[in-house]
């Protein structure tokens, strides 16, 4: 899968004649993000990280960085994974990076969920609609598992150690057609 998809991203740049510029700062990692901070740590590549990639090291680390988990990939995290999951993310952060993270709100999940997982059912396994629990979460026959959140608990979760929401900071500027995008900055050891 990863390197289906360094091949089709790699073909479209080709395509805009960009490569040589592009190509040479791009490369795929394939690792469980529970463990994050084991390849980039306070915005540095980690040794394993090294191995895998052909980035310029010092390029890449002097680089400023925004960790983006986007389109739900949160709500995929079984609940007792997914404070490591943002702490992990706070860990490979260096100080002046950013994450970017967005997640699908539960105010929408009992009319929408339903109808956009069933396009799924190929990739996600089947599930039975009414068994779409009030807590918004849902597992599939495959085991894939989805939950949409509420802002207080998204808050919660981003006040993982080392993170805070920076900007913008409140629920009617984070939301966007029902989802949350929220962007986190690190946060200093004096504050
Ligand atoms: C909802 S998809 C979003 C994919 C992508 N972020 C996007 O914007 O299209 C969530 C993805 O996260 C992956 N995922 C879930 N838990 C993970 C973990 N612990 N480590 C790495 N990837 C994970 C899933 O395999 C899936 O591909």
């Amino acid at each position: 899968m990863i390197e289906e998809a360094g091949r089709k991203l790699k073909a479209k740049i080709a395509k805009r004649g960009k490569e040589a510029e592009y190509l040479e700062k791009l490369a795929f990692v394939k690792g469980d993000a529970t463990s994050l901070g084991e390849l980039i740590r306070d915005g540095l590549a980690m040794e394993p990280l090294l191995n895998v990639t052909s980035l310029q090291t010092r390029e890449f680390n002097n680089s400023l960085k925004v960790f983006c988990c986007l389109c739900n990939t949160l709500g995929n995290v079984w609940p007792e994974y997914r404070g490591d999951f943002v702490t992990q993310l706070a860990m490979a952060m260096g100080d002046e990076d950013t994450v970017a993270i967005s997640v699908f709100g539960a105010e929408r999940f009992r009319d929408e969920a339903p109808g956009m997982y069933l396009t799924l059912v190929p990739i996600t396994g089947s599930f039975n609609p009414s068994a779409f629990s009030a807590r918004c979460e849902f597992t599939t026959s495959r085991g894939y598992y989805s939950h949409w959140f509420d802002w207080t608990e998204l808050v919660e979760l981003l006040q993982a150690p080392g993170t805070r929401l920076v900007t913008p900071n409140n629920e009617e500027q984070c939301k966007i057609n029902g989802a949350y995008f929220v962007v986190c900055g690190k946060q200093c050891v004096s504050q």
